[in-house]
């Protein structure tokens, strides 16, 4: 059980979350103040994916918990986009019968609803994009009650290269324009939405994403349901902590949690790297096969409220060596946030490897909490003893 003594943190971190996400919607309140929260189809039911499944989403986001932990956005991907009329109006295809009345059910769940496009002619899985009807396109989803665009690079990628052959800066500068008009375009629907560039982190994305309109910006290719790739993203976020910031996030991808063989540890280090990576959280599972198990860790507050932290600080690597890394960030509150990974395969009692304190800016004799056993564990030092299994992690909350 949580302590007296921590859980009021744990809870005044929380609860400053439910309001910023809350208020998204009101315009007078910033976008994506905290990192986005939801669910998005792509990684678990990708083309095949129902107004059904997302209406079975929305109702499983609420029963499980899920909304109530903070996840608030219901992100249909690509697949739903249908043929545009003679005046270039976009209609969704027969998956979709009717968005407004399924964004009129998602939004009385209490909960907001996502699309996703392409500045190029052509999604990723070859359906209508945006190209040339930027306006058209934020217009109609702004009537249909849109609340998150996922802008996904797709067909603009090979575009560029046909529309400045060998000119790298010159693509450059297309694709930048592209995101750009349909900021603007948003802009001017008058309607607040998160704005999640997908654009896979070619040529440094996190360098200009924010300048473009972007609250997110995908700073890999895709994720997939294997520890090998979870991992390599989340040690390949190195260095990019000074990018983020309140509004405008790092997204090293969806999530996998629940998806795929993982095992329970391996769920974890990946949900406790994307929290200390202030990462947008989106499940990406199936949420009708949610497990207690898989529930816990989507839903644990105190893990949560480090990626939902005000101060919106991303999580820096202070150490590795071999398999075993260490990252930290600041809290809002003064505490800071560790988390100690063994990437590796075999289990570690890590010789000789101590904490790391100072470099996290703590001090011998602050205490420490382990955030997932959910126990304190009173002062502590450098020199601090633990095994960790095979692709576990202890994730610390520390604090004077
Ligand atoms: C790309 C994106 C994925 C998903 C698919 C849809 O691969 O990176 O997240 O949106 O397109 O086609």
């Amino acid at each position: 059980m949580p302590s007296i003594r921590m859980l009021p943190l744990a809870l005044v971190a929380f609860s400053s979350l439910a309001i910023a996400q809350s208020t998204q919607a009101n315009k007078t309140a910033p976008i994506a103040a905290t990192p986005p929260m939801g669910w998005n189809s792509w990684n678990w039911f990708a083309e095949k994916v129902t107004d059904q499944d997302v209406r079975q989403a929305a109702d499983l986001l609420v029963s499980s918990g899920m909304r109530d932990a903070g996840y608030i956005y219901v992100d249909i991907d690509d697949t739903w986009e249908g043929d545009r009329d003679a005046s270039g109006v976009l209609h969704a295809n027969s998956k979709f019968p009717d968005m407004k009345a399924l964004s009129a059910y998602v939004h009385s769940k209490g909960l907001r609803l996502g699309i996703y496009s392409s500045p190029g002619s052509k999604t990723c899985a070859r359906f209508a994009g945006s190209l040339g009807h930027e306006q058209q396109d934020a217009d109609l989803y702004a009537s249909w009650g849109i609340d998150f665009l996922k802008y996904d690079l797709c067909s603009l990628h090979r575009e560029m290269g046909e529309m400045a052959p060998n000119d790298k800066l010159k693509q450059d500068a297309i694709m930048r324009e592209a995101y750009a008009k349909m900021h603007a375009a948003i802009l001017k629907t008058g309607r607040p939405m998160v704005y999640s560039l997908c654009q896979y982190g070619h040529d440094s994305s996190w360098q200009w994403a924010a300048e473009v309109g972007g609250n997110m910006w995908r700073t890999t290719a895709d994720i997939d349901p294997t520890f090998f790739r979870i991992a390599q993203i989340g040690r390949e976020q190195a260095g990019l902590a000074k990018y983020a910031g309140p509004g405008h996030w790092n997204d090293p991808d969806m999530l996998e949690v629940g998806n795929g063989k993982l095992t329970l540890d391996e769920d974890r280090t990946h949900m406790g790297m994307w929290a200390m990576l202030a990462a947008p959280l989106l499940a990406g599972n199936n949420l009708s096969q949610l497990t207690p198990e898989i529930t816990a860790i989507l839903t644990n507050r105190e893990v949560i409220a480090i990626d939902q932290d005000p101060l919106g600080k991303q999580a820096e690597r202070i150490f590795a060596e071999g398999p075993i890394e260490i990252w930290s960030r600041p809290l809002a509150d003064g505490s800071r946030a560790l988390a100690i990974f063994n990437f590796g395969e075999d289990e570690s009692f890590l010789r000789d490897i101590n904490l790391h304190l100072e470099e996290a800016g703590v001090a011998n004799g602050w205490r420490a909490r382990d955030v997932w056993a959910a126990k304190d564990l009173g002062p502590i030092d450098d020199d601090y003893r633990f095994t960790l299994r095979r692709h576990a992690s202890l994730l610390l909350r520390l604090s004077r």
